[in-house]
């Protein structure tokens, strides 16, 4: 049995240790908190133990904590750390590479530049094997993820025959829960993404990718635009909608008017925390001209990286192949479920 220490308890942490818990292989120790509000109280009723950061002890003396987070990392054998942006690289170099503990770190750090946390950008359907041994790694942000359940595929399919790929992705301005965030009205332009520098990190660096991003007031997952031109003349949609029938965490939806609608089926369906945990290709979207399909997919937000999150842990932790990994993840999950409610509820209508 393995110990895990969830470092931040936020839309991400938070998830990730839910599910950890479903997990006959790995014990809690417990989750890192850095504010005394309501969200200890909430830990700890779902029979979390809490640390604080020795500093702050005093500020959470009206709650019942277990400790430090310095005292819990020195009992654990990884830890998933789910801080802010930027604050991961602090960590590493204050508290886990001090302490000689592996730690896997979120998309809004880095693996480029002065404060990389780790030279392996994690996809697990691209680059699964190359976690294994190592004790620092990012898991790609959710829209780099996403990406990759699309390009993968498509690689290994056409190869050769594609061209271009441009895509433009529209992003979420805040998530369902993070309710002290104003959503603005407003729709903001990103000045250089890193998104597209990122994916190309596992997908090769010449890739000829090229991404836009804007942000919108929504809560309610990312769309990801993408145009792909090819050598000759493209596939028709029903083709390349059959390259992804059996694709881990792609769902091909018909009906879906909005991206809430299918946040919303989550909901009803009883969908942990409503994720489906992966991206949704809306299929009536999907056209073919000439050289380019034309496609767009949504991106759920926050769920998308926590299997993810669950294939890396396995590869740093228990070395296990792709495939062990993958039949693991998937008990826990049940993607391939989910995707056929989604897939069956959005189905196309004749
Ligand atoms: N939200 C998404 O959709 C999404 C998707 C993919 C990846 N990510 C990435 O995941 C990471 C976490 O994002 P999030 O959305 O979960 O953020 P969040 O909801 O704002 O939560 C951040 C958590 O980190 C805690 N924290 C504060 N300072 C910390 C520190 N120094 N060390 C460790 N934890 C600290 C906060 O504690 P207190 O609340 O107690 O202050 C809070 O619980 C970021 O890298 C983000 O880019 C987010």
């Amino acid at each position: 049995m393995k110990k895990i220490f969830v470092n931040g308890y936020g839309s991400i942490g938070s998830r990730i240790t839910s599910f950890l818990k479903d997990d006959p292989e790995i014990t809690v120790i417990g989750v890192g908190k850095y504010s005394p509000d309501e969200k200890v109280n909430v830990a700890i009723s779902r029979g979390l133990n809490v640390y604080v950061p020795e500093r702050k002890l005093d500020s959470f003396s009206d709650y019942k904590i277990s400790g430090t987070i310095e005292s819990a990392l020195d009992e654990c054998d990884l830890v998933i750390d789910a801080a802010p942006g930027g604050h991961g690289y602090k960590n590493k170099k204050n508290l886990y590479e001090p302490k000689n503990i592996s730690a896997i770190y979120q998309g809004g750090e880095s693996t480029t530049g002065d404060e990389s946390v780790s030279n392996l950008l994690f996809n697990s359907r691209a680059n699964y094997d190359l976690a294994s041994g190592k004790q620092h790694v990012m898991q790609g942000s959710c829209n780099v993820t996403g990406m990759g359940r699309i390009l993968e595929p498509l690689r290994e399919k056409f190869g050769d025959d594609l061209i271009r790929f441009d895509v433009t992705l529209v992003r979420r301005w805040a998530d369902i829960e993070q309710t002290e965030k104003k959503v603005s009205d407003t729709i903001e332009m990103t000045e250089k993404p890193h998104h597209g520098d990122d994916v190309k990190l596992y997908f090769g660096k010449d890739a000829p990718l090229y991404v836009r991003a804007i942000k919108v007031p929504t809560r309610q997952m990312h769309l990801h635009i993408m145009d792909i031109r090819f050598k000759e003349t493209a596939p028709k949609p029903s083709e390349l909608h059959n390259i992804f029938a059996d694709e881990f965490g792609v769902a091909t939806l018909w009906t879906a008017k909005g991206t809430k609608d299918v946040r919303d089926y989550a909901q009803n369906m009883g969908f942990n925390f409503t994720d489906t945990n992966m991206i949704h290709i809306h299929a009536n979207m999907t056209t073919s001209i000439g050289d380019t399909v034309q496609m767009m997919y949504s991106d759920d937000q926050t769920g998308i990286v926590i299997p993810e999150n669950h294939m890396l842990l396995q590869a740093m932790l228990f070395d296990k192949s792709y495939e062990d990994a993958f039949a693991h993840t998937e008990s826990i999950f049940h993607m391939k479920e989910k995707k056929l409610k989604l897939q069956e509820h959005f189905a196309k209508k004749d």
